[in-house]
């Protein structure tokens, strides 16, 4: 029975972690301010729309790049300089760890303390956008 527990630790420990993207004080805050504004709940209105999908990947290009990368790694030209680093959206457990109406305020309101400074784009630019960086990016989420 104790080897059974010690074997089934090895198992769980490395899977937990794998799934373990924890949110640093300043993500927290800003998770626990959308939320407050009731702004987590929301859907993408621009989810999947084609036409959207596409304006949201030339805002991309123009607006976020240097930072979270091309491939939206979070390895841009300007990342090495900032601590915390920009989220990797190809990080399926990140993703996850907040809905696309917490990822629109971030967008609106940007991280406090980081160099996620709002970009200064319309609400329906940040959800088309968001659009863009699922579709392209984020490999586990339909
Ligand atoms: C100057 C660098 C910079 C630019 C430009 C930038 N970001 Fe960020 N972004 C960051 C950093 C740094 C973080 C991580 C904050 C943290 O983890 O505390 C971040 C986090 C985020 C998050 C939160 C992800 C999560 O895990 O909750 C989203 C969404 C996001 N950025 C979207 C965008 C979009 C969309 C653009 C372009 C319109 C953009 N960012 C432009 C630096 C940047």
């Amino acid at each position: 029975m104790r080897r059974l527990t010690a074997l089934s630790l090895l198992l769980v420990v490395p899977v937990a972690m794998a799934a373990g993207y924890v949110p640093d004080k300043y993500a927290a805050t800003a998770y626990k301010k959308a939320q407050t504004a009731g702004a987590d709940v929301v859907k993408n209105p621009k989810e999947g729309d084609a036409a959207a999908i596409t304006a949201g990947q030339a805002i991309f290009v123009a607006k976020c790049v240097t930072c979270h990368g091309t491939g939206g790694k979070g390895d841009g030209p300007a990342a090495v300089a900032l601590d915390p680093h920009p989220a990797d959206f190809t990080d399926g457990g990140r993703w996850a760890a907040s809905s696309q109406g917490t990822k629109q305020w971030v967008v609106l309101n940007g991280v406090q303390g980081t160099g996620m400074v709002p970009p200064g784009l319309s609400p329906d630019d940040a959800w088309a956008v968001l659009a863009y960086i699922h579709k392209t990016f984020e490999p586990n989420v339909p």
